[in-house]
């Protein structure tokens, strides 16, 4: 993908994203990790795609058996971001395993609003998983204070995110195992050298584990009905995309829990809005940027200088190019409303009519 995009940062645990840079640490790991998958499992030929309920139900029990013979009695440990992936993963591994999985939620403070939660809802309240939450929002924004760079930024957020996974992960006995969330288009990319495959690479070297990779012969649209099969929310598994380094890479420059706090609120509203007026999963990607400059406007009668967000809405294939969305103007003028009275610190709303290329889907 353009620019080593579309690559999970978390989890997949790392992180060859080209924008993080390249990192001799985790090439040695992912190096070991390739050697242990040749000979694994690859995707037959012959195999059907899995379009129907009934196809996604014998692949699940089928992997099921998989996963018991591989696993065992032993422990596996998954790094849970709420993503499609991780999600379909740790459903999978509470049916195959149960409570030999334990599945660690880092909250980076970068998250969409109500994603920590519904990872707690889904995960640890109706299935039954053992969870272990972290809130590193702190930890992450404290490192991140100042750093308007958005290769640093990037840089930043995905060692601390190993850094508090390996942390957590320490604190846990006799783990053999580590699921990732890896896919089919992930291995054929770095088989194609479009990208380094991810993997369990950036973990300290101490920290071996055997790889359970339950969905890696599977394409994207066979992971959500899999998914759906095993009963996660629609929402969680027909998501739009987001990027590993979540808000961040849309509050530009150094981010600041203020405005932080915007984009967090605009993205829902948006969300909110898009879902009410039938663009919920007609629309292939929108949200909200708030850029570092504030402008002169009038609330209450009152003079207020304030930042603007800015709404991103596209279409794409593949998203190496993207065509904007035409949002109805009536929408328009309620998302302006709404969101120049619900949110914080902001006074004007602005449409991002650019097309990919020029501009690039996300700000940085
Ligand atoms: P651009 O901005 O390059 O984005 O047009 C293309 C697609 O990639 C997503 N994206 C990312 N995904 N980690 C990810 O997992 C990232 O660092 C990242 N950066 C961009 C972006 O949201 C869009 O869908």
């Amino acid at each position: 993908m353009e620019g080593g995009r579309n690559l999970k940062i978390f989890p997949p645990l790392l992180v060859m994203d080209k924008r993080l840079g390249y990192n001799p640490t985790v090439a040695i790991a992912v190096k070991n990790m390739e050697e242990k998958r040749m000979g694994n499992d690859r995707r037959p030929d012959d195999m059907v795609r899995i379009t129907t309920p009934e196809l996604a139900d014998s692949f699940i029990e089928e992997q099921i058996g998989k996963l018991r013979a591989q696993i065992g009695d032993k422990k596996v440990l998954l790094a849970l971001s709420g993503g499609v992936d991780s999600s379909v993963v740790a459903a999978m591994l509470i049916k195959a395993v149960g409570s030999q999985l334990t599945c660690v939620h880092v909250n980076h403070g970068l998250l969409r609003k109500g994603e920590p939660e519904q990872v707690i809802e889904v995960f640890r309240d109706q299935m039954k998983a053992n969870l272990v939450y972290v809130d590193a929002t702190d930890r992450f924004l404290d490192k991140l204070a100042g750093v308007s760079d958005p290769e640093t930024k990037r840089k930043i957020i995905g060692n601390e995110f190993i850094e508090v996974f390996a942390e957590e992960a320490r604190k846990l006995d006799g783990i053999d195992f580590l699921a990732q969330g890896t896919i089919w288009p992930d291995i054929l990319e770095s088989e194609q050298g479009i990208k380094a495959h991810h993997n369990a690479g950036g973990l300290p070297e101490d920290m071996k584990f055997e790889l359970v990779e339950p969905v890696k012969i599977l394409f994207k649209d066979e992971v959500r009905i899999v998914g759906e099969r095993l009963g996660l929310p629609a929402n969680m598994v027909y998501r739009q995309p987001f990027p590993g380094p979540g808000l961040g890479v849309r509050c530009p420059g150094a981010i600041t829990r203020d405005r932080l706090e915007a984009v967090r609120e605009s993205d829902a509203i948006l969300r909110e809005e898009f879902k009410n007026n039938g663009l919920e999963g007609k629309v292939w990607q929108y949200f909200t940027v708030v850029p570092d400059f504030k402008s002169t406007g009038i609330k209450d009668g009152n003079r207020v200088f304030e930042w603007a967000v800015i709404i991103r809405a596209v279409n794409t294939k593949d998203a190496m190019t993207a065509e904007v969305e035409e949002i109805p103007f009536d929408l328009m003028k309620r998302l302006v409303q709404r969101i120049t009275t619900e949110v914080k610190g902001v006074n004007r709303v602005l449409y991002d009519f650019t097309p990919k290329p020029s501009a690039t889907i996300e700000y940085e």
